[in-house]
């Protein structure tokens, strides 16, 4: 089977992107996989701290391992987010195939420092167990968080990635895959798509970097700004909190039609078909299908 670079060197020379779906549970997997498979492409799943929290990392690694093993599936898993390094080692020793780091939030150079750190402890254990785990980082901080936003976001110059910056960080860290901050924000505005993405910047990252973007906070931005990313350079995109909505509408819908049912198996195909909706309608649209 292809690894998660083939496929992402892929996805970077036929200009499509790979959906990277965040999930807090089972069904959510479960939804996200049989989209996936329907299409026939590869699939990132991806834990935040908080997510790997609650399904616990040993446990959503095996369950990610358990269907890429069975299917012989290029279906993979990425801790997203992750804050310290403490947490990065707990992610690789479970298993992870990805990790990004995010130093969003600190000093360019407080980020470029930190960041080199897990670069270095991800390829040296990657180099000991001879395998691949990929680093992602993110430069430029990007607001918002993954639920639906009651106030508008105002994103200005200064909260974009600076391309020279975007050039220095990738020479002095060595990741492997780089997340800018491009007019997307974590979240989806409650009545209104979410702020235009800035096609010019990603140009101009993608030019220097030399090295695949991610796009972040894939909720709530239409689609032709989506093509238009893809074109421009972006070869992964995360989505969360359309997913997280479709959980909620199909556990609305699955009690207000069974109000008697105590069994979960029973309720939960129901959220599972919603996510498989929400999944599947944005991996058509990222592989230009
Ligand atoms: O890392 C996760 C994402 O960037 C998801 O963002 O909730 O806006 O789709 P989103
Ligand atoms: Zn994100």
């Amino acid at each position: 089977m292809k690894t998660l670079k083939q496929i992402i060197q892929e996805a970077e020379k036929n200009k499509v992107a790979i959906g990277h779906f965040n999930i807090s549970e089972c069904a959510g997997l479960k939804g996200i996989f049989k989209a996936a498979q329907e299409l026939n492409l590869p699939v990132i799943i991806g834990v935040s701290e908080g997510e790997a929290g609650f399904i616990g990392y040993r446990q959503v690694a095996g369950l990610v391992k358990s269907l890429r093993e069975e299917y012989n599936y290029p279906i993979f898993l990425n801790l997203d987010h992750a804050k310290s390094l403490e947490k990065i080692k707990e992610a690789v020793e479970a298993g992870f195939d990805a990790v990004m780091f995010d130093g969003g939030g600190l000093s360019f150079e407080e980020n470029i420092k930190k960041t080199k750190e897990v670069v270095e402890y991800v390829k040296n254990f990657s180099a000991s167990r001879q395998t691949e785990i990929l680093v992602e980082a993110e430069i430029g901080y990007l607001k918002g968080s993954s639920t639906l936003l009651a106030e508008t976001i105002i994103i200005k110059e200064e909260d974009l990635t600076k391309t020279e910056e975007a050039a220095q960080f990738v020479k002095e860290t060595g990741v492997d895959l780089l997340a800018p901050s491009v007019g997307n924000i974590h979240g989806m505005f409650k009545n209104a798509p979410n702020p235009n993405l800035n096609i010019e910047r990603i140009k101009e990252i993608k030019n220097v970097a030399g090295i695949p973007l991610v796009l972040h906070g894939g909720s709530g931005i239409i689609d032709d700004d989506f093509l238009k990313a893809i074109d421009a350079g972006i070869s992964i995109i995360h989505i969360n909190t359309e997913l997280r909505l479709a959980w909620r509408k199909g556990m609305d819908k699955a009690l207000k039609e069974n109000p008697e049912e105590i069994v979960p198996y029973k309720l939960l195909p129901i959220v599972i078909e919603e996510i498989r909706k929400a999944a599947y309608n944005r991996l058509k649209l990222f592989n230009k299908l």
